[in-house]
């Protein structure tokens, strides 16, 4: 179970049997005054919220866990932790499959990469999705919610791209040794994030992890598809597409197409 010390020191932990949604519970905390950093977790999500307004229902036994942050900040540089907590668990993950790494061949070994603007991919398939949600809280702080699930033992029916599971993967990770990898990442990532140096390390250190740089791209922002080269992703975290005729086009939200990840 996802025990009291399971999370790292400067952090609350709010562990659920079962709960609607992680990221729902934290933002309504916030909503009654909590302030202090606060993990929400839990192995069974029945309520659970995806990006474009999809559903993200796991089967009890894999992860879904959500941090909130309290910031004075503005909802731009909010947008930037998004990055930053996708690295920490793409991170976390790759550290919690050395074992398993050890056991397959070079070109089986597992590798987590980070699609735009935040999936967790392996072998081309979704493990994990986050999603990123921000409000304006009484003081006049920002109350930021980056909550992730993971398929630890099974994929959420009806993900719309291919998926996985560490289960599938070979990778026999408890969620409690995979939660505490996270927030142990977390701390480090989001040190990072915060330290002054701004978005530019955590940009270059998600570039290294990024899925498909330099492949050919589609990206359906609900009214056009644009579709080009991925070249890189800005100091704010748009997606840069380079097209056929050579423009540079920005892309703030939407969905990408690489082939068939
Ligand atoms: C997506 O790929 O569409 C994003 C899925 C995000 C799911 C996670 S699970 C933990 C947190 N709580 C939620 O209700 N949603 C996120």
């Amino acid at each position: 179970s996802l025990g009291p010390k399971a999370t790292s020191a400067g952090y609350r932990l709010a562990a659920f049997d079962k709960v609607g949604s992680t990221n729902a519970e934290a933002m309504a905390r916030a909503r009654t005054g909590e302030r202090d950093p606060t993990w929400f977790v839990t192995t069974e999500q029945t309520a659970g919220r995806g990006r474009r307004q999809r559903v993200w229902i796991a089967p009890r036994g894999n992860l879904a866990s959500s941090v909130l942050e309290v910031m004075d900040i503005s909802p731009a540089v909010a947008a930037t932790m998004g990055f930053a907590f996708g690295l920490a668990h793409a991170t976390a993950l790759q550290r919690v499959s050395v074992e398993a790494n050890l056991r397959l061949a070079g070109a089986d070994q597992l590798q987590y990469l980070l699609k735009w603007p935040n999936d967790i991919l392996v072998r081309g398939q979704k493990l994990c999705g986050l999603l990123l949600e921000a409000e304006a809280v009484t003081d006049g702080r920002l109350a930021v919610v980056a909550g992730i699930g993971t398929n630890v033992i099974a994929a959420p029916e009806g993900t719309p791209t291919p998926a996985t599971s560490l289960a599938a993967l070979g990778v026999h990770v408890g969620a409690e040794e995979l939660f505490a990898a996270l927030s142990d990442a977390w701390v480090e990532f989001r040190g990072i994030w915060d330290n002054g140096r701004g978005f530019g390390e955590i940009r270059k250190l998600w570039l290294d992890r990024a899925f498909g740089v330099g492949e050919p791209v589609a990206i359906k922002t609900g009214t056009a598809t644009v579709e080009g080269t991925f070249d890189t992703i800005d100091d704010t975290g748009c997606l840069i597409v380079r097209t056929a005729e050579g423009k540079r086009m920005p892309i703030t939200a939407g969905e990408v197409y690489f082939g068939t990840a």
